[in-house]
């Protein structure tokens, strides 16, 4: 039997760490769907045209996510996301995956909107930007990748603004989506009211 669990939010709200944590809680399986748009966005930066790009995507185009967990990536993947046919060609790969039996998480920008609009249980995972260009902040150091925390703070706004303000399947709530605004809660307090929310649907 299928169930889907849609996460959607803005910039590094913390939607992939929830996800993965509600995943395992549930034994479901889990889809960023944010690292199909990076993978556009990043042959793109290598000069590819990003619907071609979109249409030949396959599983190895995602084989090495932290490549593509890149400030760079991310920019391009937020800018290849505006074009309708890129978004178009993703659709069904995303659909199937949501479908699958045992469960499904799906994280990103318009999945209780656009992708999934039938799923189970939606969340809203959101938090201040400047909370959110913290953690990706202290992330992106973590991971050794030089960062600057003015720099992610633009680079979150920027996003947010060009994926809230695109004609297709823009950044928003689904109507009945559930908030959960991070920018006072622990990871685990955050994981905590995901899984409950995801509960209360399960009966
Ligand atoms: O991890 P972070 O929240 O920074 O970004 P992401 O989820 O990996 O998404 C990167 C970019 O892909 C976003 O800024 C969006 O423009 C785009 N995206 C989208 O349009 N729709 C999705 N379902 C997922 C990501």
């Amino acid at each position: 039997m299928s169930f889907t669990v849609a996460i959607d939010g803005p910039a590094a709200a913390g939607k992939g760490t929830i996800s993965r944590a509600v995943a395992e809680h549930f034994g479901f399986a889990h889809l960023d769907t944010g690292l199909l748009y990076r993978a556009v966005g990043a042959r793109m930066l290598t000069g590819k045209e990003p619907v071609e790009a979109a249409q030949a995507l396959t599983a190895d185009d995602l084989g090495d996510p932290d490549a593509l967990r890149t400030p760079d990536v991310a920019q391009a993947a937020s800018r290849v996301a505006v074009i309708p046919e890129v978004r178009a060609a993703l659709v069904d790969f995303q659909r199937a995956f949501a479908r699958r039996a045992g469960g499904a998480v799906l994280d990103g920008r318009d999945i209780g909107t656009v992708i999934c609009p039938d799923a189970e249980a939606k969340l809203f995972v959101t938090a201040s930007a400047e909370v959110r260009a913290s953690r990706r902040h202290k992330e992106l150091l973590e991971r050794g990748i030089a960062s600057d925390y003015d720099t992610v703070l633009a680079d979150v706004r920027e996003r947010d603004a060009r994926d809230a303000n695109r004609a297709t399947a823009p950044l928003l709530p689904a109507a009945d989506a559930v908030i959960i605004d991070t920018s006072d809660l622990s990871i685990e307090e955050a994981v905590a009211k995901a899984i409950r929310e995801i509960a209360a649907h399960r009966d």
